[in-house]
C-alpha cells in the first residue's frame, strides 16, 4: 500500500537538492513525533527541547518541503525538458495515466498535502501552547529572566501562566506578544537588554483583562488584619509584635472605603508621572459623584521633571507591582526565617549579624555563598561555649538558609540587589500621592492620616495579641487568651 510513496519520494528526488529536501522532510517529521511523545510522556520539560520539537523540527521540515520543487525546476531548466516529457521519464505510465479521481500521482501529491498541512498545524498549535508554559518564558533565556522565575515559584500567582498576566487574551495580544518575543529572543541572544530589566513594564495589559479576571474589584469589603513579628539586634533577638487592621474595602454602598477605593466601578483616578517612571507624581484627578474632576498637583516638581508619556488610570499594577515577582526585604526575609525555625534565636546575636553578612553587594551568588559563611563562621568560632556541638549545627542551618535567602532575592548578574524592586502596596507606594505636597488649588493636600488605611492596633509589642487584652489582663494564662480568639500571625 505504501509503495506509490516511496516510488514517489524517489520520483521527486531528481538532484541533490530534491534528494536534500526529501531528507530533512522525512527525518524532521520522525523526530518531531520522536519528541512529542517523549513530551507527552513528559520525559522533558527543557525550554531548549521545547524549542527543538516545535521552533526547529517544523523550520526544517518547511524548507525541505520548499527543496523540492525548486530540485524539480533546477532539473527541469538542466535538462531543458517540458514537465510532461520529466514525468515520464521518473515515473511509470500507471502512476500518470489518467484516472477518474485524478491521476495516481496526483491523489498521491494531494495525499501528502493534506498531511503537511495537518502537520504544520498541529506543530504550529503544540508551539504556541509550549511558548505559554512558564517553563518557557522562565527558562528560555536564562539569566535574563531568572530573578522572574524564581520569585515567581515561590508567589501566590506560582500557578498563573506568565502570560495570563503579561499577554492577556486575544488574537490580537497573541500576536503582538509573539513579534513582541521574537524581538525578546534576539536581544537575549545577543545579550543586548537592560540590567535590571526596566520597569514599570509599559506593555503589560490592562488589569480589567488579567487581574480582574480572577479578583473582582467589588469584592473587597472589611479589614485585613495582620499580624507581623520582627526581632530587635539584641542578645537573644526578643520579638516584638505589630498589628495593623489595613482597610481594604473598595466603598461600595456606603461602606468606609480601604485601600481598593480608587478601583472600584464607581470612581477613577488619573495620574501622570516624572517620565512615565509612576514614582515621582505630577498631577492625579479622580472622578467626583457629579462628573467633575478634583485635581491635586505635587508641588515638589522641578521644571525639567515631566510627563513623557499620557495620563494613567490608576489599577491594581500601581500598587501590586509585586504582586508574583516578590523581592523580599531583607529584614523582613530574616524575621521570617527565625519564626518559621530556619534561623535559631539560640545563637547569640543572630538577628544582627545575619543582616550583617546579608547587607552586601557581593559581586556573584558563588561569592555570596563563600563570605556568607566566612562572615558567619568567623564571628561565632569563639562565641559558641555552652552545647558547641549542639549550636555548630544551628549555625550550619543558619548559614544555609542566610545563603538562601541572599541567592533568592539578589541577582548580582541582573544587577539587582536589596530594593532594587519595591512593592507600592505600602508606604513607599501610598505615600506618592498621600503626602504633604500633592495638594489641591486651595493648597489642601490628600488625606494622609495614620488611621486612614489601617487602624493600628498594637505596635511592637511584647505580645501578639496584646491588642486584644484589658488593661490589667496581662497576667492570665496564654491558654486562656489563645481560646477567646484565634488568630494566625501573618507575613
Ligand atoms: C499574577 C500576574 C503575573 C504573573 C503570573 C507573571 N507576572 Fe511578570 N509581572 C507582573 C507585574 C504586575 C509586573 C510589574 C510591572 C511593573 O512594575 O510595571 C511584572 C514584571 C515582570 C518583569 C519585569 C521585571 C520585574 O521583575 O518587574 C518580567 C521580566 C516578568 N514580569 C516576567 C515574568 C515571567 C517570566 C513570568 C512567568 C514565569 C511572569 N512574569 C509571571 C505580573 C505577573
Ligand atoms: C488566574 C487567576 C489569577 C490572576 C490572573 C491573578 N490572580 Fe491574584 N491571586 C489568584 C489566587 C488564586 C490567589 C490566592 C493565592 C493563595 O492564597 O495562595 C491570588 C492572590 C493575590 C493576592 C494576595 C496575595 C497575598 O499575599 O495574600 C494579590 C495582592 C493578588 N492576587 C493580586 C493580583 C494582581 C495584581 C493580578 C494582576 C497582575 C492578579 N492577582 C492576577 C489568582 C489570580
Ligand atoms: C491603591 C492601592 C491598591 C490598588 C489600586 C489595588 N490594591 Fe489590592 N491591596 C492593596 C493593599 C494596601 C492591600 C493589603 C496589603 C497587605 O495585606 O499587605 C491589598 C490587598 C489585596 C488582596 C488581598 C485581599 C485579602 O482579602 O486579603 C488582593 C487579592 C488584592 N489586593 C488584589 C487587587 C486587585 C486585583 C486590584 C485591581 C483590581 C487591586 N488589588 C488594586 C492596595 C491596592
Ligand atoms: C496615584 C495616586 C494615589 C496613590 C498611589 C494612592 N492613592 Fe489613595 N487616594 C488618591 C486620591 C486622589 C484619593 C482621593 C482623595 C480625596 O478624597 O480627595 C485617594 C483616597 C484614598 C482613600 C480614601 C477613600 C475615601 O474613603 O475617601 C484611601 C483609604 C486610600 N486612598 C488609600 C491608599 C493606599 C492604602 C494606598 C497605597 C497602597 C494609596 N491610597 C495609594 C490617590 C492615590
Ligand atoms: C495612604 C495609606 C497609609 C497611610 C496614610 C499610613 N499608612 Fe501605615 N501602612 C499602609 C499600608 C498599605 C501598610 C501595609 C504595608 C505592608 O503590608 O507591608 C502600612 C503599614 C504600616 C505599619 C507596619 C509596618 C510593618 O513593616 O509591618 C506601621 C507601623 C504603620 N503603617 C504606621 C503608620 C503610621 C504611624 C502612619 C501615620 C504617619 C501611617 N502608617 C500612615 C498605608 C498607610
Amino acid at each position: 500500500m505504501l509503495m506509490p510513496y516511496f516510488a514517489f519520494l524517489r520520483g521527486v528526488s531528481v538532484n541533490r537538492i530534491g534528494r536534500t529536501g526529501v531528507v530533512l522532510t522525512t527525518a524532521s517529521v520522525i523526530s518531531f513525533l520522536f519528541f512529542e511523545i517523549l513530551h507527552t510522556m513528559g520525559v522533558f520539560i527543557n525550554a531548549y527541547f521545547g524549542l527543538i520539537t516545535y521552533l526547529a523540527f517544523p523550520l526544517v521540515f518547511a524548507v525541505g518541503l520548499l527543496l523540492i520543487p525548486i530540485g524539480w525546476r533546477k532539473y527541469q531548466k538542466s535538462t531543458g525538458k517540458t514537465a510532461k516529457e520529466l514525468l515520464s521519464a521518473k515515473f511509470n505510465k500507471k502512476d500518470i495515466a489518467a484516472a477518474p479521481g485524478g491521476s495516481r500521482l496526483f491523489r498521491t501529491i494531494l495525499v501528502f498535502t493534506i498531511m503537511n498541512v495537518v502537520l504544520l498545524s498541529v506543530a504550529s498549535l503544540r508551539m504556541l501552547h509550549f511558548m505559554d508554559q512558564a517553563e518557557f518564558c522562565g527558562t528560555a533565556c536564562h539569566t535574563v529572566m531568572n530573578p522572574e522565575w524564581v520569585t515567581y515559584q515561590k508567589s501566590p500567582h506560582a500557578r498563573v501562566l506568565c502570560v495570563e498576566c503579561h499577554v492577556g487574551q486575544g488574537i490580537d495580544a497573541l500576536f503582538k506578544s509573539k513579534l513582541n518575543g521574537i524581538r525578546q529572543m534576539y536581544l537575549a541572544a545577543f545579550r543586548l537588554y537592560n540590567t535590571p530589566i526596566p520597569t514599570p513594564v509599559h506593555q503589560l495589559r490592562p488589569a480589567r483583562e488579567t487581574c480582574e479576571r480572577c479578583h473582582w474589584p467589588e469584592k473587597f469589603y472589611g479589614g485585613r488584619l495582620v499580624t507581623t513579628v520582627s526581632y530587635k539586634t539584641d542578645s537573644s533577638s526578643t520579638p516584638v509584635y505589630t498589628t495593623l487592621n489595613l482597610k481594604i474595602d473598595a466603598g461600595l454602598s456606603g461602606h468606609k472605603a480601604g485601600a481598593h477605593w480608587h478601583i472600584s466601578k464607581a470612581h477613577r483616578v488619573e495620574y501622570t508621572s516624572v517620565e512615565d517612571r509612576r514614582e515621582k507624581i505630577i498631577l492625579v484627578r479622580f472622578l467626583q459623584p457629579d462628573s467633575s474632576y478634583r485635581e491635586y498637583r505635587n508641588n515638589h516638581i522641578l521644571s525639567d521633571e515631566k510627563e513623557s508619556g499620557g495620563t494613567r488610570t490608576l489599577d491594581c499594577i500601581d500598587c501590586h507591582n509585586r504582586a508574583t515577582h516578590i523581592y523580599k526585604d531583607m529584614e523582613k526575609a530574616i524575621d521570617f526565617a527565625v519564626y518559621a525555625g530556619r534561623i535559631s534565636r539560640e545563637l547569640p546575636f543572630i538577628k544582627q549579624r545575619a543582616m550583617a553578612v546579608l547587607n552586601n553587594r557581593y559581586a556573584s551568588h558563588q561569592a555570596a555563598f563563600e563570605y556568607i559563611r566566612k562572615g558567619m563562621e568567623g564571628y561565632y568560632k569563639q562565641k559558641l561555649v555552652e552545647k558547641p556541638e549542639e549550636k555548630k549545627n544551628l549555625l550550619e542551618e543558619a548559614i544555609n538558609c542566610l545563603q538562601d535567602i541572599y541567592t533568592k532575592n539578589v541577582h548580582p548578574d541582573m544587577k539587582i540587589y536589596w530594593k532594587t524592586f519595591q512593592s507600592y502596596a505600602g508606604h513607599h507606594g501610598c505615600f506618592r500621592c498621600h503626602n504633604d505636597h500633592v495638594v489641591d488649588n486651595t493648597g489642601k493636600p490628600i488625606r494622609h492620616d495614620c488611621t486612614m488605611c489601617h487602624s493600628v492596633l498594637s505596635q511592637e509589642s511584647g505580645h501578639p495579641y496584646e491588642y486584644l487584652f484589658k488593661k490589667g489582663e496581662r497576667e492570665q494564662s496564654l491558654q486562656d487568651y489563645y481560646s477567646r480568639e484565634f488568630l494566625n500571625v501573618e507575613f
